[in-house]
């Protein structure tokens, strides 16, 4: 065996050469690794003995794509395309042995190879859409060349990871071997191509799929038309269209040209970099200064959910989803069986949409234990509490919990603003009290807020962020404060956008600017989704808001098809005249100056006060970095991910900007602009929030 350098071998069995890379966590295509193999493959060629190659890798997957972190940064050593070109055209057969991930970068590595042979649980694909980009190494040319346009533009747009079998169907992988015996098969096969005298088959030269598609251009239209909305405010989903459109209409080299042209338009803008910047900080989120990864975790078997209402039913669908058995408890009868009935409904939706069969509906149910009796939590490892946003009652159920739950069972609360370090004085075991903090609905977005109480152990904290994983979603750890981190910050802007609407815009027009910011909604129609009437008293109402003028008027939203906005039968909205009144009306009562505003102010009104109060978060401690925020943001409102989260966003507008903006409106608007004494000391150090 040769050392070619600290991350490749070459070892030469009989006569095939073996390259094995070795370059933890995921192989990616760093310096050290061209190197290694260009370093490689040119041995292998030059090496009489050797008569095919394999190229294989160590550890948990085969290359996983260019190495992130690089980006941006000078190169050194030979280029990818180097590395690309000696195995292409490499006069010795090369085989690609794939397990794990073979993604981006990787598996176009993996497509100069003249073979690809998999493991079953292998995966392939090209995810650089993902953060921003195209793949940018002969990806977007090679692709359609195998699996044909259509299969090319969903893989290239989506960047899904196949697998194995359907690459393999696909003419992705021209082999599977078994598990867990990669090396010998990859052998095995590149023998057989040598006993057999097959062809140094490159991709590069077929044609057939793509010339297929010559000529049809109503193909690629008909696929922006079908996905407008899903790629809504992206650039690199169209940049990878217009790839896959070269790959059909340009010879091959030129098609090379136009997908680096591309590349290098994506990767030089600010929709990469964002999204770049949130792939390392999800992976940051996961990461406690002082609770170490080998924390002890309790395992968690069992789960309670109480309340069954709109977030008890999301919540337990996750953990049912995982196998993990819930019971689940309601105060009155009608209400468990209206929530049980909802869990069904819901399931049984998705087995029509055909994501689901019936046996697996009926799995899930059968893990569902529905009970009106608290006792029957005490042996569960988990127990949730999703009952009214009351204090009072909260305290209760806390109480009883205490007695009930078994020594060591965590007891959380689905609280989106209360004190959890009060609810959990309320019981003897503070240290097992946590803030479990799903977004609504439960089953489908992402965020986990996880609160930290003052007291809460560091078993438990480790736990709910694994906990997290297990289930899907993306764990971020905040304190303790009114609204914790996410509806803190929607505050501001709900606050901003109420008093917008008195001081001249319309709802439309703010919704329409946070729209086209690239938010999924604004915030009227989002009331008007959620409902108006959601906390209104109609014992209590005393017109004090625009709002509960409209509950008064029968106007609760989309359910009754009159809110904010007028509704038709297909509850397309379009802006009420009653309403425009309405608002009027009510400026003039309280005599507020109409003026004109312009969406610039609109969007600074709404948006840096968040950045602000971000800001304060920091300051108190309540987030442990700025990227938490952004994590938070992206997966529980919607931020859209190419503007990287309101603190990436705040950074790229620029803080010295916003705190001017910020103090401009403070000395007219009063103190909701007050500026954070973080923001004012990052500007004044010309500092940025990783300094925070
Ligand atoms: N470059 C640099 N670091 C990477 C990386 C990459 N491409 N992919 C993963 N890592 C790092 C992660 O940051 C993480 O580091 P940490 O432990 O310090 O936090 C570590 O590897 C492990 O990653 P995960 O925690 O994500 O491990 P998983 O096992 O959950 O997932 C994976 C593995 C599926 C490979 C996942 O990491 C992934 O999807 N990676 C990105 C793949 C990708 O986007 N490839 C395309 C890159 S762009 C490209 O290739 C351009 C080309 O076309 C020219
Ligand atoms: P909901 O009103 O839909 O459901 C609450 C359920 O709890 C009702 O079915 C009620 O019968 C039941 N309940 C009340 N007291 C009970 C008791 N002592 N024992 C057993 N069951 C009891 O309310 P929703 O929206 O599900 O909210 C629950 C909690 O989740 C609240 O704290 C809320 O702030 C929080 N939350 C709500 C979100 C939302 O968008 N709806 C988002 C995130 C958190």
């Amino acid at each position: 065996m040769a050392a070619i350098n600290a991350v490749t071998d070459l070892t030469v069995e009989g006569d095939v050469g073996v390259v094995t890379l070795n370059s933890p966590p995921v192989n990616a295509l760093s310096a050290v690794v061209r190197e290694g193999l260009k370093g490689a493959f040119d041995a292998a060629i030059a090496d009489p003995a050797v008569k095919a190659i394999v190229l294989i890798c160590d550890g948990k997957t085969f290359i996983a794509g260019a190495d992130i972190t690089e980006f941006g940064k000078a190169m050194t050593g030979p280029s990818l395309q180097d590395v690309q070109n000696a195995i292409e055209n490499s006069p010795k057969p090369v085989v690609a042995a794939i397990h794990g991930t073979a993604l981006g970068g990787g598996l176009e590595v993996a497509l100069v190879a003249h073979y690809r042979v998999a493991v079953p649980s292998a995966k392939a694909g090209l995810p650089e859409v993902n953060i921003g980009l195209l793949p940018g190494a002969g990806g977007t040319q090679r692709l359609p060349r195998i699996v044909g346009v259509e299969k090319a533009l969903e893989m290239v747009t989506s960047g899904q990871h196949v697998p194995a079998k359907a690459a393999h169907a696909m003419g992705l992988f021209d082999e599977l071997v078994e598990e867990g015996n990669l090396r010998a098969g990859a052998i095995a096969f590149a023998r057989k191509v040598l006993a057999e005298g097959r062809p140094l088959n490159k991709v590069r030269e077929l044609s057939d799929k793509v010339e297929a598609a010559r000529g049809k251009p109503e193909i690629f239209e008909a696929f922006r038309k079908a996905n407008a909305k899903k790629f809504r405010g992206f650039m690199a989903p169209e940049n990878n269209i217009k790839c896959i459109e070269a790959a059909v209409n340009l010879p091959f080299d030129e098609g090379l040209k136009e997908e680096r042209r591309l590349f290098m338009e994506l990767m030089t803008g600010s929709q990469s970099a964002a999204q770049r910047y949130v792939f390392f900080a999800e992976r940051q989120a996961a990461k406690i200064p002082d609770v170490p990864d080998d924390t002890p975790t309790i395992p968690i078997k069992k789960v309670g959910v109480i309340g069954a209402g709109t977030m008890g039913g999301g919540i337990s669908m996750n953990f049912l989803n995982a196998g993990i058995p819930v019971t689940i408890i309601e105060a009155k009868p009608e209400n468990l069986e209206r929530g049980v009935g909802v869990i069904r409904k819901n399931y049984e939706n998705t087995a029509k949409k055909g994501r689901l069969t019936q046996d697996d509906v009926e799995k899930r149910m059968g893990l569902l234990t529905p009970s009106m009796d608290m006792e029957a939590l005490a042996d569960c490892d988990l127990i949730i509490e999703a009952v009214f946003e009351l204090m009072e009652i909260k305290k209760e159920v806390f109480t009883k919990l205490d007695a009930i739950a078994k020594p060591g069972a965590i007891l959380a609360t689905n609280t989106s603003y209360l004190n959890i370090d009060e609810i959990a004085a309320t019981t003897k075991r503070p240290e097992s009290v946590i803030g479990l903090h799903f977004f609504s609905p439960a089953n489908v977005m992402r965020l986990l807020e996880i609160v930290r109480g003052d007291k809460t152990g560091k078993e438990v904290i480790a736990t709910a962020m694994k906990l997290s994983k297990t289930i899907g979603k993306i764990g971020v750890l905040v304190g303790v404060c009114h609204g914790f981190v996410g509806n803190r910050m929607l505050a501001q802007r709900q606050r901003e956008a109420q008093k917008l609407i008195l001081e001249g815009a319309m709802p439309w027009d703010v919704d329409r600017v946070l729209y086209d910011f690239g938010l999924p909604m604004g915030p009227f129609a989002m009331s008007d989704l959620a409902g108006l009437d959601i906390g209104w008293d109609p014992a209590k109402t005393s017109s004090s808001t625009v709002r509960e003028v409209l509950c008064e008027m029968d106007r609760r939203g989309q359910k009754n098809g009159k809110g904010f906005y007028d509704y038709d039968e297909n509850r397309n909205a379009s802006p009420s005249p009653v309403v425009e009144e309405v608002i009027r009306d009510f400026a003039e009562k309280r005599q507020i100056q109409r003026r004109e505003i312009s969406d610039q102010e609109i969007l600074e009104r709404c948006l840096y006060p968040m950045v602000n109060e971000g800001a304060k978060i920091l300051e108190e401690g309540k987030a442990i970095r700025a990227s938490d925020i952004d994590i938070v943001w992206i997966n529980g409102y919607g931020w859209p991910v190419y503007r990287g989260g309101p603190m990436f966003w705040g950074e790229l507008v620029g803080l010295d900007k916003i705190l001017a903006k910020m103090r401009e409106f403070h000395a007219t608007l009063g103190d909701d602009f007050k500026p954070s004494a973080l923001l004012e000391r990052l500007v004044a150090e010309g500092k940025g929030f990783k300094d925070a």
